[in-house]
């Protein structure tokens, strides 16, 4: 006889030993707290495995038994996390101040950022109980301007059969008035810990509270390995169409590409991707959208060959130009996003003026020793930036509504006759903005989070902090962070500058451990988390010879905190 909802939990020893849920070959495998707690009576086992706590159920259990199971196991889990989930948590020196943040545990992608019903929403994938790559839960962040955010309840946990190890990436739709969520389950079965992934669908008709739908494709398809994930689901003006980041099984990335008339059955149409050639190993994260008609695809390709010697970390972000065909995506014209350290699975949402909203995760995947992690928390999100299509490129700009940050502009003088210029700012919080001449010859630097702007000894004569130097013979403009206490992850990133380009008007966001360059206007951004200590609230300035020249004057901003930090 098949057993009840209720009798599964109750044989299993009750709600709260209900640990997890999962579904491997149609058998149903529960973890538990307690092994001896079960009523073997009751509930047939096949087998028990007692180093992962789990037992193998020897009967079939409904759909409806399952899902019963799901909300007991959603319900511990928002109980266990509720602890680190207040927004109010205690800060430390590297917290940034209006940067989103997590409580604690470990934050990496945005997720589902989507204007609905008046508001932004914004999830991003969380590990509350430690500061490692474990089973994901989404976050979910509310707010009027993309600035201020206030915390909802948690959006999505790990709590179901086809989740359990991982409420993994994925995007937002709004479908007949409802938000969409799309995202990856990820589970894995046995102490081998085999990976199943299946692409789910959870919806809401208040922005709130979350139905999980379950899977609507469950497995990958030929020729694709479970590195498939990260749905991206557009409407194309005839039907919806699905991009997933996907690895074919002779280890090389490519997008898969599915197609649906009403977002709950998908058709497989095929990969994309071959006109970019070998890129690596597996693409993750592809966000699909329009800037002035162009149709632009990014992506986070893993392993692809590095464009200099001095990205050696396997992970890339960058965009391609995408021409939308009946049953599928060509993509040409590969351009990097983002030239600094800390940048990767950037999501979009469409502005309600119609604009394209960015942030993308401030981090990398496998960097995890960070000095916030004494203090409970790792990672954080970028700014939100504006994007724009111009001169064949994606332009960057700090979203206009980050000026309610701002406190009254302040002038910060360069003395022209001097070899050096240190100013006190008194915060890491703050927004400088200048221009920089390009030098015919010879080079300057930006020291920014120095330490009084002084010459220590290991840094060979130079103010601490993180060095930007625009240099004339090489029209190069460097970011160096070797100086940061984080002692993890690449330290050197250059761009070149193309001739004729005389002057680089540049725009810095600064939060307590991260900076954020915008440009030539957004033309290219660089972003870096970079961790100093608590009094490296200098700006410096050096240049190698006296008649370099050097930007005439430079405003700048004290930032205000922002709600959700
Ligand atoms: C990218 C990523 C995604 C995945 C998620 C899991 O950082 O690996 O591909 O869905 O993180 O947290």
């Amino acid at each position: 006889m098949e057993i009840t909802p209720t009798g599964l939990v109750d044989a299993c020893g009750g709600a709260d030993n209900v640990r997890r849920a999962l579904r491997h070959q149609d058998k149903v495998i529960i973890e538990l707290i307690e092994l001896e707690r079960v009523n073997q009576d009751v509930l047939p086992i096949s087998t028990i495995d007692h180093s992962l706590r789990q037992i193998t159920l020897d009967q079939p259990v409904s759909q409806g038994a399952l899902t019963a199971l799901g909300r007991v196991i959603d319900h511990n889990l928002r109980e266990q996390a509720a602890p680190f989930y207040s927004p109010s948590q205690k800060t430390d020196f590297h917290r940034p101040g209006w940067h989103i943040s997590p409580p604690q545990g470990l934050l990496n992608d945005p997720n589902g950022f989507i204007y609905f019903q008046g508001h932004y929403h914004l999830f991003y994938q969380w590990y509350p109980f430690a500061c490692e790559h474990k089973d994901k839960f989404w976050v979910h962040l509310i707010s009027p301007d993309g600035v201020q955010w206030h915390t909802a309840p948690l959006g999505l946990t790990p709590s179901d059969w086809y989740d359990s190890h991982g409420v993994f990436s994925g995007h937002a739709m709004v479908m007949n008035d409802a938000l969409w969520l799309y995202y990856t389950g990820n589970t894995r079965i046995g102490p081998e810990r085999l990976r199943q992934t299946t692409q789910c669908v959870a919806r809401s008709s208040d922005g709130i509270h979350f139905e999980k739908l379950g899977p609507v494709i469950d497995a990958p398809p030929a020729g694709v390995t479970e590195h498939i994930r990260d749905p991206k689901v557009i409407h194309d003006g005839q039907h919806y169409r699905m991009l997933l980041g996907a690895q074919r099984e002779d280890k090389i990335g490519r997008l898969a590409q599915y197609s649906s008339a009403d977002g709950l059955t998908w058709h497989y149409d095929g990969l994309s991707g071959d006109s970019l050639g070998e890129h690596g190993y597996m693409w993750e994260c592809p966000d699909l959208f329009q800037l002035s008609d162009q149709w632009l695809c990014i992506l986070c390709p893993q392993g692809s060959p590095s464009p200099t010697p001095d990205h050696q970390v396997p992970h890339h972000n960058g965009y391609a130009k995408a021409t939308l065909e009946a049953d599928g995506i060509t993509l040409d014209n590969w351009q990097v996003l983002d030239h600094g350290f800390d940048f990767y699975a950037p999501q979009t949402a469409q502005t309600p003026d119609n604009k394209r909203m960015l942030i993308a995760w401030m981090g990398l995947p496998d960097e995890v020793e960070q000095p916030s992690l004494s203090a409970g928390w790792l990672h954080q999100l970028t700014c939100p930036r504006e994007l724009r299509w111009e001169n064949g490129q994606i332009y960057q700009r700090p979203a206009a509504a980050l000026q309610s940050l701002r406190g009254p502009q302040q002038l910060l003088v360069i003395n022209p006759e001097c070899h050096s210029t240190t100013v006190d700012l008194g915060t890491k919080q703050f927004e400088l903005n200048t221009t920089l001449p390009i030098p015919t010859s010879g080079h300057y630097t930006l020291y920014f989070h120095s330490r009084s702007g002084m010459m220590t000894p290991a840094s060979s004569g130079k103010p601490s902090g993180c060095a930007l130097t625009i240099d004339g013979d090489s029209r190069t403009l460097t970011l160096d962070r070797s100086a940061s206490l984080a002692k993890e992850g690449d330290t050197r990133r250059c761009i070149h500058l193309p001739e004729p380009l005389e002057d680089l008007p540049l725009q810095v966001l600064a939060d307590t451990s991260s900076l954020e360059f915008f440009i030539a206007g957004g033309q290219w951004t660089m972003t870096s988390r970079y961790f100093s200590a608590i009094d490296a609230t200098f700006f410096a300035l050096t240049r190698d010879r006296h008649d370099t020249p050097l930007p005439k004057e430079m405003n700048w901003y004290a930032l205000k905190n922002a709600s959700v930090r």
